[in-house]
């Protein structure tokens, strides 16, 4: 089993090597966290670590770019893979192991498994990338069964996928509890993403409008102003200021992401836009 030097993370590559690691630990009572991430890490990802090293006895993060949950052949092939400086980063955060299955571990011949978690998964992104939360669903179940984690760390950037997942966790009585840790942005306020080292330079600067906008549409919303013509005018905002589309930008329930056409209890807006060929996804919640 391949060590990092003077660190004690270990790489594993299949479902039985990872539990003949974590059997004993579960013998020994010790609380088991999981990470799930398809690499490409950055500080979003090394928040949701540092949270499960304080909250966990045993630190598991997973490393799987998930071809089930691309709706796109071109997404799927552009997607970083970055092993060697995931590892890096991983080792010095005091995480136990790196479970990183190959695909064949994953999906081996004659696989024909599909969790669909309906309505949640529907609108929003569900909208836009048909299938995408089934294959989400589906891997996270198998980490979920394979690290048999006591609890797992989520981004609340992927706001849907966290209720999606939590939804699944409740119908299928997984033993887990699930856990979120608020996004993390760069200084001129763009959340962090594995897809923003697509973004050109002339995109990138675009790029931190599509948190002011939130922002500032939340905070009108906040103020009373009707929620449809906000909205619009949001919309209008980022595509003036060099969006190519906006695949949604919805204010919904901040507890059942149900469409809200006014703002009378807890709520958040999502959105999905496109920057050249870079869909960026987003949040906040309105207060
Ligand atoms: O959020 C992600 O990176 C992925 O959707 C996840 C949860 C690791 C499943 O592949």
């Amino acid at each position: 089993v391949p060590k990092t030097a003077a660190m004690n993370l270990t790489i594993f590559r299949t479902v039985t090597d990872l539990r003949a690691a974590t059997n004993p630990w579960r013998q020994q009572g010790h609380k088991i966290a999981v990470v799930p991430t398809m690499g490409a890490l950055h500080a979003g990802h090394l928040s949701l670590v540092q949270a499960a090293r304080a909250q966990a006895d045993r630190v598991i993060v997973t490393l799987f770019v998930n071809p089930k949950q691309f709706n796109n052949a071109d997404d799927l092939a552009a997607y970083p893979r970055t092993e060697a400086s995931d590892v890096a980063q991983l080792a010095p955060l005091g995480v136990d192991i790196l479970y990183a299955p190959t695909e064949t571990e994953m999906y081996p011949p004659g696989f024909a498994s599909s969790i669909c978690v309906s309505g949640i998964s529907e609108g929003l992104c569900g909208a836009h990338r048909p299938g995408h939360f089934n294959g989400v669903a589906t891997i996270v179940a198998k980490l979920f069964l394979q690290t048999g984690a006591d609890m797992a760390f989520f981004g609340e950037k992927d706001f849907q996928q966290v209720a999606v997942v939590r939804r699944m966790v409740m119908d299928l009585n997984i033993p887990i509890d699930v856990r979120t840790v608020p996004i993390v942005r760069e200084a001129d306020g763009l959340a962090m993403s594995s897809r923003n080292i697509r973004l050109s330079a002339a995109e990138r600067a675009i790029a931190p409008t599509l948190a002011a906008t939130l922002i500032k549409t939340a905070a009108h919303i906040a103020s009373g102003t009707p929620i449809a013509p906000v909205l619009a005018t949001a919309k209008t905002a980022l595509l003036a200021a060099g969006f190519r589309e906006i695949d949604y930008l919805e204010c919904r329930s901040d507890t059942d992401l149900q469409p809200l056409k006014q703002y009378d209890r807890p709520a958040r807006l999502l959105v999905a836009a496109w920057l050249g060929n870079t869909r960026l996804i987003d949040t906040v919640a309105i207060q």
